[in-house]
């Protein structure tokens, strides 16, 4: 088959200023549906840590909450489970942990990392039978889990020199740019995403954005104006390269592999802007060290079908006043429609492998889906309690197509109300209007989607 070559830029991918904060995220420990183990209600004293709350622990929080990971505390043997026992069972019935942000109505996800009601009802009553530990040499079968992470790694793309995150109590975040060149010496294809943490307490998500070979002394420049290595970016790599990325990687996962038979274009002479997101809450008391980050890439020189990573919103709204989300007002809502496949996809359909949503940090809740030209529409991802932490892309289990006629729709709505502003060195700000814009207190309203567009 021979490669389909999605137009670029395209008209409206270079009107987008920013890209969202990540990407094919693989999402998670564990994918089990069901916990084996039937507890009967009224018997939590038969429900122990090695027998039935370890698997779960295991397969679904140990990935951050283990030493060298983002969790702030470990829940990998028992008497820390013991210690944090309460604590576990009160954010896992609250839904706050695992961070799993996606509406479970919306629609189904690879690698779904959040708990059934049976593996919540056992924690909570494992802490209510006085957290029992149960015998060690007969443990819980341990969960399946569905996340297999990036399955060859071909390239492998480090920071150019160790960070040290310009951050303290006041503000937290830093959010850092690092441009590597990219060496490969002929065409060739992303198949598949991971990154490397090296300071895993600190590195709360990584992106690899594109920079094609003409933009490629533009990222050098913002990178030499600013002292130390890298340069200052939040939301997107800031310059033209207007959103276009390789791969987005958040804590607790292990990287993927891109839908089968597709991949992302890279050419001889690019690089790779490696965004950072440094926040150092979790080492406020020990100290922040440097950090040495890693991308890793599963290459390949063909692929069946070009796949491109389609921003999606409200050309207008990056004008101006286009999108106002006006100052005190706590329930703003902005949508958009449209059908790209005229000016994107020369009219043919495409299909949607995993969409993303991107807001920053007045974000209450988003919408991507499918407005069908026969009438009624699908969800493709909701998030009914934004996170400016835990944003990412989902990696549909059935993947969506979208035929001409059809439209995509973005809907953003956002709480500009005084008590929800953000604090600026302990400080609460006032409300004020606020627009699009790549700053920390500028919003977005953004959809992305992994697309494969039709053979012709
Ligand atoms: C993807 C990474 C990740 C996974 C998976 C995860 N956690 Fe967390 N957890 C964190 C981080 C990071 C924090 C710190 C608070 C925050 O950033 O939201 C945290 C905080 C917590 C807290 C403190 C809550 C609070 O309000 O401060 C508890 C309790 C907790 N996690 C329990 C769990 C349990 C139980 C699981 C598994 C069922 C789990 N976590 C899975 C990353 C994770």
């Amino acid at each position: 088959m021979s490669p389909i070559r999605p137009s670029r830029p395209a008209p409206l991918l270079t009107l987008l200023a920013a890209a969202p904060l990540s990407l094919l995220v693989a999402c998670g420990g564990g994918g089990s549906d069901d916990d084996d183990d039937d507890i009967d209600a009224g018997d939590t004293a038969a429900v122990t840590y090695y027998q039935h709350v370890k698997p779960i622990l295991d397969a679904k929080c140990v990935n951050c909450h283990s030493a060298d990971g983002i969790g702030p505390f470990e829940l990998d043997d028992f008497d820390e489970a013991r210690t944090y026992g309460p604590e576990a069972s009160l954010a896992v019935e609250l839904g706050i942990m695992p961070p799993w942000p996606p509406d479970a109505d919306c629609n189904e996800y690879k690698a779904d990392r959040s708990l059934t009601a049976e593996q919540k009802a056992t924690i909570a009553a494992w802490v209510e039978g006085g957290m029992v530990e149960g015998d060690a040499a007969s443990p819980g079968a341990p969960l399946d889990v569905e996340d297999t992470g990036l399955s060859r790694v071909d390239v492998r793309l480090e920071m150019p020199a160790a960070y040290m995150p310009a951050a303290n109590a006041d503000t937290p975040d830093d959010y850092r740019c690092f441009v590597i060149p990219w060496e490969g010496a002929t065409e060739q294809y992303v198949t598949g995403f991971r990154a490397d943490p090296g300071n895993a307490k600190i590195v709360h998500h990584v992106i690899a954005f594109y920079a094609s070979p003409a933009q490629l002394a533009e990222y050098q420049q913002l990178d030499t104006d600013e002292a130390g290595d890298g340069y200052t970016c939040f939301g997107g790599p800031g310059g033209s390269s207007r959103g276009v990325w390789l791969g987005g990687w958040a804590p607790g996962t292990l990287g993927t592999d891109f839908p089968d038979g597709t991949g992302l274009l890279v050419e001889p002479g690019s690089a790779v802007i490696l965004q950072v997101h440094y926040n150092i809450n979790n080492v406020l008391d020990t100290g922040v060290d440097p950090d040495l980050t890693a991308v890793e890439f599963r290459i390949d020189d063909s692929v069946e079908q070009v796949a491109m990573i389609m921003p999606w919103a409200n050309p207008n709204w990056l004008n101006g006043t286009g999108m106002t989300i006006p100052a005190g007002d706590d329930d703003v809502t902005h949508a958009f429609q449209f059908d790209p496949t005229p000016f994107l996809t020369e009219n043919r359909g495409f299909t949607i492998y995993s969409p993303g949503l991107h807001m920053h940090q007045l974000g209450r809740s988003a919408t991507a889906s499918i407005v069908r030209a026969a009438g009624g529409s699908e969800c493709l991802l909701g998030i009914e309690q934004w996170n400016f932490h835990w944003q990412g892309s989902y990696g549909l289990r059935e993947p969506v197509h979208f035929a001409p006629g059809d439209q995509l729709r973005v809907e953003c709505n956002w709480d500009n109300s005084a008590q929800n502003q953000p604090f600026v060195g302990g400080e609460q700000q006032a409300p004020r209007d606020v627009h699009w814009g790549e700053g920390t207190t500028d919003e977005m309203c953004l959809a992305t989607f992994y697309v494969a567009i039709d053979a012709p």
